[in-house]
């Protein structure tokens, strides 16, 4: 992990800004991955921040359908309920919902956890589709080339939950993880994986996430309480994008709402 985390934040007026400035960071994060290796391998969020974004990249009518190399993009998840695919709290089903129905990406550019199985089978057969897919060997991590996160009000990410067995988890790819308070199974990348991701960002809107953005990124070191705090990418670079409510308690930012801080340990 780098000692020195630069974290740039992009901070738009509101929720619907909030959403077209996630869709254009999607868009040149998959132009800019085509540019340099070919193709793009995005792995996505789910909850219900990015549903609107998802929208806006299936729009016709919005500018970024027609920018995304939909033809060039294989699309993962950083995690995923342990529900079957059409259940209400399929990451899966709402992103299918919002978008996948909508764009042209062929079902063997789609690749969804199934949630559908035992815990650790999602897992594993996750794991071994992502060894698959970015040809790994031996103890190597798949590099994405763009990994879009949210934020829980607890400090959680991916369903990498404070205090959760997962946060430990540093010689798998994929773990399946229990949420005490939750009582319910998740599957996560773990964040070595995320760590690993050519670009990685946040996606987080809303007052009711200040509190625990300023934690996060300002307060102590205490990922076991604020998982949130693992993502250090290997770039050193962190990209917040967030709306004025979320940002509320954060470094100042410029009169465009962009801003960068550094997080030292
Ligand atoms: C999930 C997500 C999870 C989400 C946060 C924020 O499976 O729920 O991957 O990590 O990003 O819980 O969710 P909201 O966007 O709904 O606030």
């Amino acid at each position: 992990m780098p000692q020195s985390l630069k974290i740039e934040t992009i901070v738009a007026p509101d929720t619907d800004a909030l959403a077209r400035r996630a869709a254009q960071q999607f868009v040149e994060g998959a132009e800019a991955a085509v540019a340099a290796r070919g193709r793009a391998r995005i792995a996505i969020s789910g909850g219900s921040t990015p549903k609107a974004t998802f929208k806006l990249l299936a729009d016709p009518a919005q500018p970024w359908r027609a920018r995304m190399p939909w033809q060039k993009l294989e699309l993962f998840w950083v995690d995923e309920r342990c529900v079957p695919p059409d259940h209400p709290d399929s990451n899966y089903r709402m992103t299918r919902e919002a978008m996948l129905d909508q764009v042209p990406l062929a079902p063997q550019q789609v690749h969804r956890m199934e949630g559908e199985l035992e815990p650790e089978a999602t897992a594993a057969r996750y794991e071994s589709l992502l060894r698959n897919a970015f040809r790994l060997e031996g103890a190597e991590t798949p590099r994405f080339d763009l990994v879009q996160l949210g934020m829980g009000p607890d400090g959680h990410t991916a369903s990498l939950f404070p205090h959760s067995a997962a946060l430990n988890e540093i010689g798998r790819l994929v773990v399946a993880n229990h949420v005490e308070n939750k009582d319910a199974w998740r599957v996560t990348l773990t964040w070595p994986v995320i760590n690993q991701a050519v670009n990685v960002f946040f996606l987080i809107g809303g007052a009711d996430k200040a509190p625990v953005l300023s934690e996060v990124f300002t307060g102590p070191r205490d990922t076991d309480r604020l998982p949130s705090q693992l993502i250090r990418p290997a770039s050193g670079i962190l990209t917040l994008i967030l709306d004025k409510a979320a940002a509320a308690l954060l470094p100042a930012v410029d009169g465009t709402g962009r801003g960068v801080f550094e997080r030292k340990e």
